[in-house]
């Protein structure tokens, strides 16, 4: 699969290049961003562009508004830190389709940011008239938003309908890290950490490496699911009762007590809060009205064991509710571990990649920190993306 990229673009200067960018970032109730990894991520591609002297014109979601504007999902923010980045002036429009007189009046080099193309409902049922008048702001369409690459909207697979469509840089990189453990022969043992709430997102990927990886690594709440389908009682703890199923098969398939490591003990507590009182206790003995949230010392130090010795690990998802000081041991310990280690290693985003910025654990410790949270699960799953689909160079 060869994908067209920004060096196949014959000429960049004076061209209005739609640049659809992932600023879809976590902000707190006053709206003020907690984590500018995507922003940051975009950064080489834009910097790019203005070297070229080409007209910006980027687009990004935020948030789900369901083609409702509402003042909190703005883009006003992501505009303002985007500015202070890259130490040039962002243009941020409060329309989406009416900016043709803003963008006419463009120089080369210069950056608009529309608002945010879900304030439209055009965007995510990818409207054919939408997207036709969407594509006529500019002449280029630049894809660098991996982490919407699994979302078949206007703005991230229906531009490429009406114009020449590239893979940014970001969407470059990622496409070769992922890639590479996919489908290359990433050194061996190959080992995979999942943690996080739900089984359902991770069920493809699982499923794709069960023939590749050494071990499967298993905290979070999808545990929970796991050890519910073992046989375990896990009281009061979160877990997905109708996909014990699913986890029964996977225990099934993997059939070696070495390779798939659910957690043999457990942090439990009936309290979630930074002074919550914990115990850690055997996961067949979890008491009556306690919640597992965390890995237990046993299972933290046998996990660390294991990513010592690997040759790569992929991870997606904490080990424990670690947003709360009591339960962020073991995806502490194990990310230092991995940090410290030899191993290429792959952190999928969202949640894994916010902790590990919590931590305060360098990223240059980490192979590759995707910036996809879902897109990063799809696309090691083996599935096509939408996004990475229309800019496929078919001619070759
Ligand atoms: C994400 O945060 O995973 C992407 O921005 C996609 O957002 P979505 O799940 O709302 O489509």
């Amino acid at each position: 699969m060869k994908i067209r990229t920004l060096k196949d673009i014959p000429e960049l200067d004076s061209k209005r290049v739609l640049l659809r960018v992932d600023f879809n970032v976590p902000m707190n109730k006053e709206g003020q961003i907690q984590d500018n990894a995507r922003i940051l991520g975009a950064l080489p591609t834009i910097k790019f562009l203005q070297e070229k002297k080409a007209k910006i014109i980027l687009i990004s979601h935020m948030g789900r508004p369901k083609g409702q504007p509402s003042d909190h999902l703005k883009l006003n923010p992501v505009a303002a830190e985007l500015e202070s980045l890259i130490a040039k002036p962002v243009k941020k429009l409060d329309t989406i389709l009416d900016s043709a007189k803003e963008i006419d009046g463009m120089q080369p080099g210069e950056i608009i940011l529309l608002e945010n193309i879900r304030f439209d409902d055009g965007e995510e049922s990818c409207d054919p008239e939408f997207t036709k008048k969407l594509a006529s702001l500019g002449e280029i369409f630049v894809n660098d938003a991996f982490g919407t690459a699994h979302r078949k909207h206007a703005s991230t697979a229906g531009l490429a309908e009406h114009l020449p469509a590239y893979a940014g840089l970001l969407m470059e990189k990622e496409i070769t890290e992922l890639n590479a453990v996919l489908h290359g022969n990433p050194p061996k043992p190959l080992t995979m950490i999942f943690g996080g709430a739900k089984i359902d997102t991770k069920i493809g990927i699982i499923k794709n490496f069960l023939d590749k990886a050494d071990y499967f690594l298993i905290g979070g709440g999808l545990a929970n699911t796991f050890l519910h389908a073992a046989g375990h009682n896990v009281a009061d703890s979160l877990y997905q009762a109708d996909k014990t199923g699913v986890a029964q098969e996977i225990i099934n398939h993997i059939n070696n007590p070495e390779s798939l490591v659910i957690p043999h003990d457990v942090i439990v507590s009936d309290q979630i809060s930074n002074d919550a009182p914990t115990q850690n206790v055997s996961s067949h003995q979890v008491p009556a009205d306690m919640k597992i949230l965390d890995i237990g010392q046993q299972t933290t130090a046998k996990f660390q064991e294991i990513v010592a010795k690997s040759g790569t690990v992929i991870w997606n998802g904490p080990l424990g509710l670690s947003e709360f000081a009591p339960f962020a041991n073991g995806t502490l310990k194990v990310a230092k571990t991995l940090a410290e280690s030899h191993a290429t290693s792959i952190i999928g985003g969202g949640d894994t990649a916010e902790a590990i910025k919590r931590f305060q654990i360098p990223e240059d410790k980490f192979t590759h920190i995707s910036t996809g949270g879902g897109a990063c699960l799809e696309f090691l799953s083996g599935e096509t993306l939408p996004g990475i689909e229309c800019l496929v160079d078919h001619t070759l």
